[in-house]
């Protein structure tokens, strides 16, 4: 089961796939959390103390991996069929919580028809990563559209999206759907997150039904969750959000098979 979780910055994107992680792992999922986020903080939500979550090199800033799988001796030509799962194996870091953790860097794009190696082994990587039964992939998307755009999220069986009842995610979260939906990722659902007890909820019931997409959960603003958050601690592991966490996976997993 490979998913991504995207939508506007600072919706909570980070803690729900750490979350989602972390009860993946609990059910005895191999987990791989990919953070495919330029300024990446995964890590420090997956557990790891934050100087070994700084010091891990990003894959696509690794000159000399990159160098090495897509190398083909001539300047401008690139090797674009290199195996990946190496890549997983050999960089995929052991966290407290029991998932690998990936971390994909900052993969610069610009200029026209560009076919940058660092960008070629992050979306091999992303695309090729192949997923048995009791494997689970869970993909921390950056704030914007990127790596939807570049085609990244391809191959993925389920996108959440989250909102957190301002106007700005929901408009965020239209334009990622769209993009969603024309790279024909299968499964496509709204996540309310941060809701606050005013009306938060209505409004992630409203931006469902303004773009016909479903409403899968809604989370809402947790004290306990943003204390962690400001002190970077890893998401907590009981209470009200992890609760919710364990039914929103339920019915990921329903979904994810029908
Ligand atoms: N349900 C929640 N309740 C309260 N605070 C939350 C909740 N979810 C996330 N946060 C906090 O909001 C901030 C942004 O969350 P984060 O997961 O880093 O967002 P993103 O990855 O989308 O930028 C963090 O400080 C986090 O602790
Ligand atoms: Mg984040």
């Amino acid at each position: 089961m490979k998913l991504a979780v995207s939508g506007k910055g600072g919706v909570g994107k980070t803690t729900l796939a750490a979350s989602l992680a972390r009860a993946l792992v609990r059910r005895g999922y191999t987990t791989l959390a990919i953070d495919a986020d330029p300024a990446p903080n995964l890590g420090t939500a997956l557990g790891l103390a934050s100087d070994v979550a700084d010091g891990i090199v990003p894959i696509g800033e690794d000159e000399e991996l990159v160098a090495a799988k897509t190398s083909t001796g001539y300047a401008g030509v690139y090797n674009l069929s290199f195996p990946i799962d190496d890549l997983v194996r050999d960089r995929a870091v052991p966290t407290p919580a029991g998932a690998g953790l990936v971390v994909m860097g900052t993969v610069r794009t610009a200029g026209a028809g560009c076919t940058c190696p660092a960008a070629a082994v992050v979306r091999a990587l992303l695309r090729r990563l192949v997923v048995g039964d009791q494997q689970a992939v869970v993909l921390d998307l950056e704030a914007g559209l990127e790596h939807l755009g570049r085609g990244t999220a391809a191959g993925v069986d389920l996108l959440l999206v989250l909102v957190d009842g301002s106007a700005a995610s929901c408009t965020v979260a239209g334009r990622i759907a769209a993009l969603a939906q024309e790279l024909g990722i299968p499964r496509i659902a709204l996540v309310g997150s941060r809701l606050d007890q005013d009306g938060g909820c209505d409004a992630a019931t409203a931006c469902a039904e303004r773009f016909g997409l479903s409403l899968l959960a809604s989370f809402p603003d947790d004290p306990a969750v943003a204390r962690a958050g400001r002190e970077g601690r890893p998401v907590p592991t009981e209470g009200p959000t992890a609760e919710r966490v364990e039914v929103l996976l339920d019915k990921i997993v329903r979904k994810v098979a029908a």
